[in-house]
C-alpha cells in the first residue's frame, strides 16, 4: 500500500475507541488517517475529540436533515467527497443507510462488546450487553469486530478477543475491562484490515 487509508469513524457518545484509532494513526501504528468523524448526537464527546485533533467532525441526524432519504444521500456524498476508504462504527447507535452499505460493501466494520453471536441484536448495546452477560452467568465475554450488513450484528466476523468475567464483576466493572481491551484490539484488527485492502 502506498498511501494512507482514509477512515471515517461513526460514533454516538464518548468516542474512546475513536481516540484509540486517532492515537494509532498519529503515532504511525496505523497506516491510516481518520479523515472524517460523523455522529448522530450533537453532544457526543466523539465530535469534540475529533475537533481537538483537527479532524472534520459532523453532526448528521434527523435533527439536522429531516428527510431520511436526503440525510442518507448527504451522508454518502460526504463520505465520497472525503475520499473515504473504510468506515468504522465505534459505538454508533443508528443503522447506516443501504446505499452507503452498498457503496462501501465489505468496507464497513463495527466493534461490539461481546462474543457475537452471543449478546448481540436489538437492545444489546452499552451497559445492557454487560448486564446480560453477568445475568447469564458467563465466565468469559469479549469483543467482536465484524463487517456491517443490513441485518444488525450479523455481518461476517473478522476477529474476536476473549475477556474474563470475574466473580465480583458489576456490569460497570466488566464494561470498563472490555473497553480497555477494545482500545488495543481495535488498532490490531484495523491494521490487519488496512493491510488486506487495496487502498
Ligand atoms: C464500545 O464498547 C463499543 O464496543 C460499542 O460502543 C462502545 C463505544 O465506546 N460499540 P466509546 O464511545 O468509544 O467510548
Amino acid at each position: 500500500m502506498c498511501r494512507l487509508a482514509n477512515i471515517a469513524v461513526f460514533a454516538s457518545h464518548g468516542g474512546s475507541d475513536l481516540q484509540a484509532i486517532m492515537d494509532a494513526c498519529a503515532d504511525g501504528r496505523l497506516a491510516a488517517k481518520v479523515a472524517l468523524v460523523i455522529s448522530n448526537n450533537s453532544g457526543a464527546m466523539a465530535l469534540q475529540r475529533a475537533k481537538n485533533a483537527g479532524i472534520p467532525a459532523l453532526h448528521m441526524s434527523s435533527a439536522t436533515i429531516k428527510d431520511a432519504d436526503v440525510l442518507e444521500k448527504t451522508m454518502r456524498d460526504t463520505l465520497l467527497s472525503h475520499n473515504i476508504h473504510i468506515i468504522f462504527l465505534a459505538g454508533y447507535l443508528k443503522p447506516l443507510g443501504l446505499s452507503i452499505l452498498k457503496t462501501y460493501e465489505n468496507r464497513v466494520f463495527n466493534i461490539h462488546p461481546s462474543l457475537l453471536p452471543k449478546f448481540g441484536g436489538k437492545g444489546m448495546f452499552g451497559i445492557h450487553v454487560h448486564t446480560a452477560v453477568i445475568a447469564a452467568g458467563e465466565t468469559e465475554t469479549g469483543i467482536t469486530i465484524h463487517r456491517v450488513i443490513e441485518a444488525y450484528d450479523k455481518g461476517e466476523i473478522i476477529a474476536q478477543r476473549r475477556v474474563p468475567v470475574l466473580p465480583d464483576d458489576t456490569p460497570e466493572i466488566l464494561a470498563a475491562r472490555v473497553l480497555k481491551e477494545e482500545h488495543v484490539f481495535i488498532v490490531d484488527v484495523l491494521a490487519q484490515i488496512i493491510d488486506s485492502q487495496r487502498i
